[in-house]
């Protein structure tokens, strides 16, 4: 087979990490021009293109070397070291990504008082992660039944196809709808950026390591806001003690006051009204809160 020369991404045609997974790239500089089938995306400035496919073939086909990078679900990844192909390449998760935030959890209908796992013994637990649920059970030797289904896991208790079930949870709307009950959680997920263990050697291999560069960057100013605010010298202990997280704040001198100072921090999350107002009563003035675009360390 000839090697390729340019990085190949696959993401999820159409679902919830579309998307967010879409303006993850564009941020780290990417752009792509889409076919006319949708299936393919040609990489415009760099020499990385994407590939749009189904979320639950994404990591067969990093494993088997068609695309060098997936960003899929960490439940997809999971699975698919669990009961994919044997002889493949041994997949790594290169970097959680922080959207797509769900968990998988097992569900009981509403009316059993669930406990602890061992209640499970000898039901039917339908899902679409014999994988995961397999080794969970096996973990804490439990002897249930593991009915496994491709979609609409949610009815099977319903169905009388299952007792109980283990599915993706996000804001709970599915397990309310259909009368179950959230009872325990296998596995925290988000999206992550997923590819082989060993990268390859050759110009890919660069260019994955520029984008992971890249990624770190964007994923950690994401959240970042800098604030600027100014004060006299006397309220800098009380502001600065309210401070939300980051490094330590930069002081300047404003210039023909030398009692006064203007500050600006970076702070790793969002800054509330009821943060600003609180800083303000602390002796601050002149206030401002500004999104982080690009940051390069
Ligand atoms: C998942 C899961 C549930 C639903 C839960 O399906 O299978 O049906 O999301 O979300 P909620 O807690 O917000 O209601 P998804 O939409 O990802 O589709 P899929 O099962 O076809 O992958
Ligand atoms: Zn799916």
């Amino acid at each position: 087979m000839k090697t390729r020369d340019r990085l190949r991404i696959a993401m999820q045609k159409s679902g919830r990490l579309t998307e967010p997974a879409q303006d993850l790239l564009n941020r780290c500089g990417l752009t792509f021009r889409q076919s006319r089938d949708k299936l393919f995306c040609f990489g415009e400035g760099e020499p990385v293109d994407l590939l749009l496919v189904r979320d639950d073939d994404i990591p067969g086909l990093i494993a088997q070397g068609v695309c060098d990078l997936g960003i899929v679900g960490r439940n997809v990844l999971n699975e698919y070291r669990l009961t994919g192909g044997r002889d493949e390449a041994p997949l790594a998760e290169w970097r959680a990504l922080g959207f797509g935030r769900c968990r998988l959890s097992i569900a009981v209908p509403q009316e059993l008082d669930y406990q602890r796992p061992e209640q499970l013994t000898g039901l039917r637990i339908a899902t679409s992660y014999p994988g995961l649920l397999g080794e969970w059970l096996q973990q804490r030797q439990i002897d249930a039944g593991v009915v496994t289904l491709a979609g609409s896991v949610e009815i099977a208790p319903r169905l009388g196809t299952a007792d109980a079930i283990c599915d993706l949870v996000q804001s709970g709307g599915t397990l309310v709808a259909n009368q179950l009950r959230e009872a325990d959680v296998l596995l925290e997920s988000e999206a992550v950026l997923a590819g082989a263990q060993t990268l390859p050697t050759d110009e890919r291999g660069d260019m994955i390591e520029l984008l992971l560069k890249r990624l770190d960057g964007v994923i950690q100013v994401r959240e970042s806001r800098l604030l600027l605010l100014q004060t006299s010298r006397g309220s800098l202990d009380a502001i600065t003690r309210l401070l939300p997280g980051g490094p330590q704040p930069t002081l300047l001198p404003l210039a023909g006051q030398p009692d006064q100072l203007m500050l600006q921090a970076l702070c790793a999350g969002e800054v509330s009204w009821r943060q600003l107002e609180e800083i303000k009563k602390a002796g601050a003035r002149e206030m401002f809160v500004l999104p982080v675009e690009k940051m390069l360390a």
